[in-house]
C-alpha cells in the first residue's frame, strides 16, 4: 500500500488525543494528504459500538464481548476507511489500533495473549501501522489526568488496571522493535511533540521543517 499508517498509543490520559491533533493540523497545514482517526470509532458503525464499549451501565459486559467488540469496531473502520486512503496514498494517522487491544484486553483483563494477537489479526484485517508510538507516563499521572472530569468504563477499572495496561504496552515495544516505539510523555505538551516529531520525520518529511 501507498500510504503511512501512524498509531498512537498509550494508557488513559497519556496526552495521545492532544498530540495526534497537533500532528494533523501540523500536516494538514504543510499540504499534506492525512486523515485522522480515532479507536474504536472512525466510521458510524464504529462510533455506536464505542458507544456501548465505553457505556458505565454495560459493567456486565464479559472479557470475551469487550475484545470481540472492539475487533469488530476495527474491521469496519480498516475496509471502510483505512484501506482505501493507504491505497489512494494518504497518510493515516490512528489514535490508537490494535496494540490498543493487546495492552487492556490481554495487559489489563488478562485474556490469553496468543488469543488476543489472534483476534488482532481478524480485526485488523491485516492492516499493520507503518509506526507505532506509545506515549508512555506514569500511570498515577495518566489516571489523575483521565479521571479529572468523570471516567469510562474502561478508566473505572481504576489504577492497578492502567498499570497493567502500561506493561502490556511495554511488551508490544519489545516484541515489535521495527515499528513500535516507546515516546516519553512527561514534560510539556510541546517538549512531547518535539519527540514525536523526531520519531516520524524519516516517514513524515513535513514534520522537521
Ligand atoms: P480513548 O478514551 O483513548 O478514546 O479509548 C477508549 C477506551 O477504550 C480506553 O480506555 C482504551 C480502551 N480500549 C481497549 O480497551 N481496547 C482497544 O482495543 C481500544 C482501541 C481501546
Amino acid at each position: 500500500m501507498a500510504g503511512v499508517f501512524i498509531t498512537l498509543e498509550g494508557i488513559d490520559g497519556c496526552g495521545k488525543t492532544t498530540q495526534i491533533q497537533r500532528l494533523y493540523n501540523a500536516l494538514m497545514a504543510a499540504g499534506v494528504d492525512v486523515i485522522c482517526l480515532r479507536e474504536p470509532g472512525g466510521t458510524k458503525i464504529s462510533e455506536a459500538i464505542r458507544a456501548v464499549l465505553l457505556d458505565t451501565n454495560n459493567a456486565e459486559m464479559s472479557d470475551e464481548c469487550e475484545l470481540l467488540l472492539y475487533e469488530a469496531s476495527r474491521a469496519q473502520m480498516v475496509k471502510q476507511v483505512v484501506e482505501p486512503a493507504l491505497a489512494a496514498g494518504t497518510v493515516v494517522l490512528c489514535d490508537r489500533f490494535y496494540d490498543s487491544t493487546y495492552a487492556y484486553q490481554a495487559g489489563g483483563r488478562g485474556i490469553d495473549a496468543p488469543r488476543v494477537l489472534m483476534a488482532n489479526k481478524l480485526g485488523s484485517c491485516g492492516v499493520d501501522p507503518t509506526r507505532t508510538l506509545i506515549l508512555d507516563l506514569d500511570p498515577r499521572e495518566g489516571f489523575a489526568r483521565a479521571t479529572k472530569g468523570g471516567t469510562d468504563r474502561l478508566e473505572a477499572e481504576g489504577l492497578n488496571f492502567q498499570a497493567a495496561v502500561r506493561e502490556g504496552y511495554m511488551v508490544v515495544a519489545h516484541d515489535n522493535p521495527h515499528r513500535a516505539q516507546i515516546i516519553n510523555a512527561s514534560g510539556t505538551p510541546d517538549e512531547v511533540y518535539q519527540r514525536i516529531c523526531a520519531a516520524l520525520v524519516d516517514l513524515v518529511p513535513q514534520l522537521g521543517a
